[in-house]
């Protein structure tokens, strides 16, 4: 898979413990494998004598259009790939016609990233210091987010300080560069931050969706979701979306792949709120096989960050340019003109 070999160009280029940070899972590193692997397993069922010569890619997640269905996953310490972090990432997005996710965790200030102009969704985590919380919350919606990605799949219980220097993924702990983060708490939130109150919030449940929807006025996506009842619920509570996510494999190591939950989760769903995925999709086939699923639009996650390493903005920009020109000949060959025209239908085995 090119994935593959970009991956290995970032890793020559990259210092060793910001790669094994980026590559990291739960578990062993298979667990990364098993995600790819699911959505390889899924076969098509092609139409022919269809005309779909020039497949229009083009889509519109929670009422922003865009060019391609391929998204930018939130990713936290973007500025150890390259200096400009979240800018670079939202060069390319923009290039690409498509939006980003920024981290809680983001290096690099609101402001800044939404200067260059492409749209992007805050992803929240929830601290056990609500007055972070809202903090971040308030910038966030001032920079101008369209929507809060709450991130479900890590807890407090497994995270016990959100706010030290390094980042709050569990495997990775001490491995990301040093104090680099939180880059909109003021010095003295951060130092809060860096103690308990910095901890991934325990006690969140599905009401959370509707304060969260009430603060802030904008839509909330529920990331980390795996289940069809935990889907069903979330709608309930208010979510506009769910993303079917298992964190590229970095929360629970032995959760079911993406790729396996898609279908339960969007016929659950059954048009109620939008269904995004993400984990281990590489090429244009999976992003079709996603979508024919039941998901509006999916994210893209490490080949971004070995995109950014490798080629900065540029580099970013590539991988979905890439990921989208796939799409478009795997819709020409499926017979399907438009993203509407995929359909589950065209999935022989999920
Ligand atoms: C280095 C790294 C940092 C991440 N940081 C966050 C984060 O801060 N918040 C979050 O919700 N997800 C985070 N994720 C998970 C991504 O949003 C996404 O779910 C995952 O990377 C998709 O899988 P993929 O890398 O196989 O494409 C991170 C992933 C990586 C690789």
């Amino acid at each position: 898979m090119w994935t593959d070999d970009l991956e290995q160009r970032a890793a020559e280029v990259l210092p060793e413990h910001v790669y094994d940070y980026f590559r990291a899972t739960a578990g062993d590193l298979d667990v990364l494998r098993r995600q790819v692997d699911a959505w390889e397993a899924i076969e098509h069922l092609p139409r022919v004598l269809r005309q779909a010569s020039s497949p229009h890619v083009g889509t519109a997640v929670l009422g922003t259009a865009l060019r391609t269905p391929v998204m930018v996953a939130p990713m936290a310490q973007q500025v150890a790939a390259d200096p400009a972090g979240e800018v670079a990432t939202a060069r390319a997005a923009a290039a690409a016609g498509t939006l980003l996710g920024v981290s809680t965790n983001t290096a690099v200030r609101f402001e800044d990233i939404a200067a260059v102009g492409a749209p992007w969704w805050f992803q929240l985590y929830v601290m056990e210091d609500r007055a972070l919380t809202e903090a971040l919350l308030e910038r966030a919606v001032a920079a101008g987010a369209r929507a809060i990605v709450l991130t479900v799949d890590i807890t407090g219980l497994e995270h016990p300080r959100a706010g030290a220097t390094v980042s709050v993924e569990p495997t990775e702990w001490g491995a990301a560069p040093e104090g680099r983060r939180l880059a909109n708490l003021t010095t003295e939130e951060r130092e809060r931050a860096r103690g308990d109150g910095g901890r991934i919030a325990r006690d969140l449940g599905f009401e959370t969706i509707g304060l969260l929807r009430e603060r802030t006025g904008l839509p909330v996506v529920v990331k980390g979701v795996l289940r069809a009842d935990d889907a069903r619920r979330a709608v309930d509570a208010g979510a506009a979306g769910v993303v079917v996510s298992t964190h590229g494999g970095r929360a629970l190591a032995g959760a079911v792949p993406a790729a396996r939950a898609l279908d339960a989760v969007a016929t659950a769903v059954d048009g109620n709120a939008e269904v995004y995925a993400d984990s281990g999709l590489r090429t244009g086939a999976h992003v079709a096989s996603a979508l024919a699923l039941g998901a509006q639009a999916v994210f893209v996650g490490r080949p971004v960050l070995w995109g950014l390493a490798t080629g900065g903005a540029d580099g970013v920009q590539q991988v979905l340019e890439r990921v989208t020109s796939e799409l478009r000949r795997t819709m020409n060959l499926l017979g399907a003109p438009t993203v509407a025209d995929l359909t589950r239908d065209l999935v022989a085995r999920a």
